[in-house]
């Protein structure tokens, strides 16, 4: 791997160290800014590590740059100085030790070296001098350049000692191997295996801070697949741990539903970047294991699969403290809906199962069509082809559809205040079934998505019904 020349421009890290100079303290940046330097990747914070008060250089440096604002953490001895464009964050080398059964470290004072020994990997200790007679000097005690170049995960110290520290550090090493396409040191990923139920002892928040970010990388199933070779991921995720497995019945065996999922996931991610559609990809078969039956003649039958995986997305949600909100909402829709595109296909697609999908969908069809053409994993490329094309002949009938009817982001044309007024009813369950049946009949096409139909539609239907 080719590292970019360490070389640092950036006005505001020479007056940190003018200023350092001045009050006779050394000082380095450190961390994830240095490593993103060097693998040429944008990074927004940057770590400032003094060997003494972090505190009181920020506070000068703060006085210098125009504009800053100064927060100050004097329990944490960190201070941040942050301006329109740089944010910087200000902290005493620190020397930690960790208790078994607790995240608060004892920490004292320390030199830079006893800084880098405690930080979490190889290429996240490295560190570059500010001050001005050693300005962009490079300080690499563990050979992170090398782990750079060799694309390795590797902890500074006996990764027993790293993990027992800080047990989120498992998830990072996994997390930074699947964003930066690195592979984890043997001897770090046996430390992981050994330490895996240390993660109990890690809030679920930072775990899913963790999960967002596996699943924001560009192959995000090297994640899943690591949190699974280490143990870890029937303690963060026993759901998603369940779909593992092949059974088989008189020599008939189902797809892995495991493997498929995460080739499911890559091909999402390989078409777009939002987190909620790979998140609905992931998720869209965890209802299987559920809905998992033998039927002497059908084989493998998975009925429904689709409607329990909805269902139980809340509980997994609140158990992973993902969001409980429009965007777990929307996870629910996808994998409520994914598997009506294909059976759409199946059948003869009439106009009215279209609209109706265009209706249930809404604004989230585009996507839910690129999780149902993610869906198609056959190794059989014939049945694969005839899929895609199928699908496209879908989508093509809903383009036409939703340009004649306008059904996307569909309304009533006849609301229920006015079937009140117009029939002089009070609220009452008889309202709300005459607008279903005004929606329904635009649904089927029995009539134009436009007032004046909808209007006649429904005084024929209560004269029917001797309303009028
Ligand atoms: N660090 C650590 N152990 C942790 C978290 C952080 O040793 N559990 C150290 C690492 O040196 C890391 C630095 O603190 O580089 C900054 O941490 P953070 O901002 O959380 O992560 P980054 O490495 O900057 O990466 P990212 O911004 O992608 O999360």
């Amino acid at each position: 791997m080719k590292l970019v020349d360490p070389k640092i421009q950036n006005p505001a890290l020479r007056l940190v160290g003018a200023q350092a100079d001045k009050m006779n303290l050394e000082c380095y940046v450190i961390g994830g800014w240095v490593r993103d330097l060097l693998l040429g990747r944008h990074s927004e914070d940057i770590d400032i590590v003094v060997v003494g008060s972090g505190i009181s250089l920020a506070e000068a440096v703060a006085g210098q740059l125009r504009g800053a604002h100064l927060s100050v953490f004097k329990t944490y001895g960190t201070a941040q100085v942050k301006t329109r464009d740089i944010e910087l964050e200000f902290v005493g080398a620190r020397r930690e030790s960790y208790r078994h059964d607790s995240r608060n470290p004892i920490v004292e004072d320390g030199t830079l070296e006893e800084d880098q020994n405690r930080r979490d990997f190889t290429i996240n200790a490295l560190a570059i001098c500010l001050n001005s007679d050693r300005y962009g000097e490079l300080l690499d005690p563990f050979g992170g350049i090398q782990d750079m170049a060799d694309k390795i995960i590797r902890t500074p110290l006996d990764p027993d000692i790293t993990f027992s520290d800080d047990p989120l550090r498992m998830m990072r090493a996994i997390r930074f191997a699947t964003q930066l396409g690195f592979d984890i040191h043997p001897d770090t990923l046996d430390a992981i295996r050994r330490n895996a139920e240390r993660i109990n002892i890690i809030t679920k928040e930072r775990i899913a801070d963790e999960l967002n970010k596996i699943m924001l990388s560009p192959k995000p199933s090297i994640g899943w697949y690591l949190l699974d070779e280490t143990g870890l991921l029937p303690l963060i995720f026993p759901e998603f741990a369940a779909l593992k497995g092949i059974e088989t019945v008189e020599g008939r065996g189902h797809k892995d539903v495991f493997r498929h999922t995460l080739q499911v996931l890559d091909n999402v991610a390989e078409v777009s970047d939002k987190l909620w559609l790979r998140w609905a990809a992931l998720l869209h078969d965890i209802g299987k294991p559920k809905s998992k039956a033998w039927d002497n003649e059908a084989g493998w039958t998975f009925r429904n699969h689709n409607y329990i995986g909805a269902k139980m997305i809340p509980r997994i949600f609140k158990a992973m403290k993902l969001p409980q909100n429009e965007k777990m909402d929307y996870v629910i829709k996808l994998v409520d809906l994914h598997m009506r595109p294909i059976n759409l296909i199946e059948d003869t697609v009439t106009d009215s199962a279209v609209r109706r999908l265009l209706f249930e969908a809404g604004d989230d069809i585009d996507d839910l069509m690129q999780l149902c053409h993610a869906d198609i994993t056959s190794r059989n490329q014939q049945k694969v082809e005839r899929f895609h094309r199928n699908f496209e002949l879908v989508s093509r009938k809903m383009r036409e559809l939703e340009e004649r009817d306008r059904i996307r982001n569909f309304q009533p044309p006849v609301k229920g205040e006015e079937i009140m007024q117009l029939l002089h009813l009070e609220p009452c369950a008889i309202v709300g079934e005459l607008k279903t049946a005004v929606k329904d009949a635009i649904l089927d096409g029995i009539i134009p998505n436009e007032y004046e139909p909808a209007k006649e539609y429904l005084l024929k239907l209560a004269k029917e019904k001797g309303l009028l």
